[in-house]
């Protein structure tokens, strides 16, 4: 990693273990995950890369939509990877150990790069370096699609994601709720970056974005 700095899924305090629950108290998944599901495999891809896939949640979502994309899962953390791959509807899914700025996958390998929840565990420079490797080893034409913490919709926003900077640290969220995310894609090299969904949820403003290679 460009840095020695390591969030996990949960972040700095909570077990891992928990994720899966937490995330469904808090995030509002109905309303952005099977969208963010048909938006990605929209258009017949044939490989899908889902990084920082933690739990698995939605390279399993992926895989059971049907269609003919393979789904390879990255992740850095081999505990999560663990409880990805013992989950029903994981077969069949190529879960990887690997970071994400530093891909072991050939340049222009996918149809489509994925991340959701990943971004705002990166210090500014792995988040760069990280959508710079997700470019690379999209094709020409592929297609990135990023869900993530953006700008806050107004201070109650602010006031909650805070509480989530406190888990999961300050200087790798800061860029979220000051809305530079579209900015880093584009200068990652990607064009039309467009905002999908934008939501509200207890950990604060969170927005679903996708961009062209
Ligand atoms: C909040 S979880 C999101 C998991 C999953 N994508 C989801 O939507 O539920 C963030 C994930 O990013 C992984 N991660 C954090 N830093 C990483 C890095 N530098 N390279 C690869 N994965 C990383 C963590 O291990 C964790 O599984």
């Amino acid at each position: 990693m460009a840095e020695g700095r390591y969030v996990p899924a949960n972040g700095r305090f909570l077990p891992t273990a928990l994720y899966d629950r937490s995330i469904a108290i808090t995030m509002r998944e109905g309303a952005w995950r099977p969208r963010l599901v048909r938006d990605v495999l929209n258009g017949d891809p044939r490989e899908v890369l889902d990084l920082g896939c933690g739990t698995g949640t939605l390279a399993i979502a992926m895989a059971r939509a049907g269609g003919r994309a393979r789904i390879t899962g990255i992740d850095g953390d081999a505990e999560i990877l663990d409880i990805a791959r013992a989950k029903e509807g994981s077969e069949g899914i190529d879960f990887v150990g690997g970071l994400a700025d530093a891909l072991p996958f050939d340049d222009g390998s996918f149809d489509r790069v994925v991340c959701s929840l990943l971004l705002h565990h990166l210090d500014p420079a792995v988040k760069r370096a990280a959508l710079a490797e997700a470019r690379r080893v999209l094709r020409r034409g592929g297609r990135l699609h990023v869900a993530d913490f953006g700008r806050s919709h107004d201070p109650l926003m602010r006031i909650l994601f805070a509480g989530l900077q406190v888990l999961d640290g300050f200087a790798n969220t800061a860029d979220h709720p000051a809305g530079r995310l579209p900015a880093m894609i584009e200068t990652a090299g990607f064009h039309s970056v467009e905002r999908t969904l934008a939501l509200r949820t207890a950990w604060g403003s969170f927005e679903v974005l996708s961009a062209d290679r």
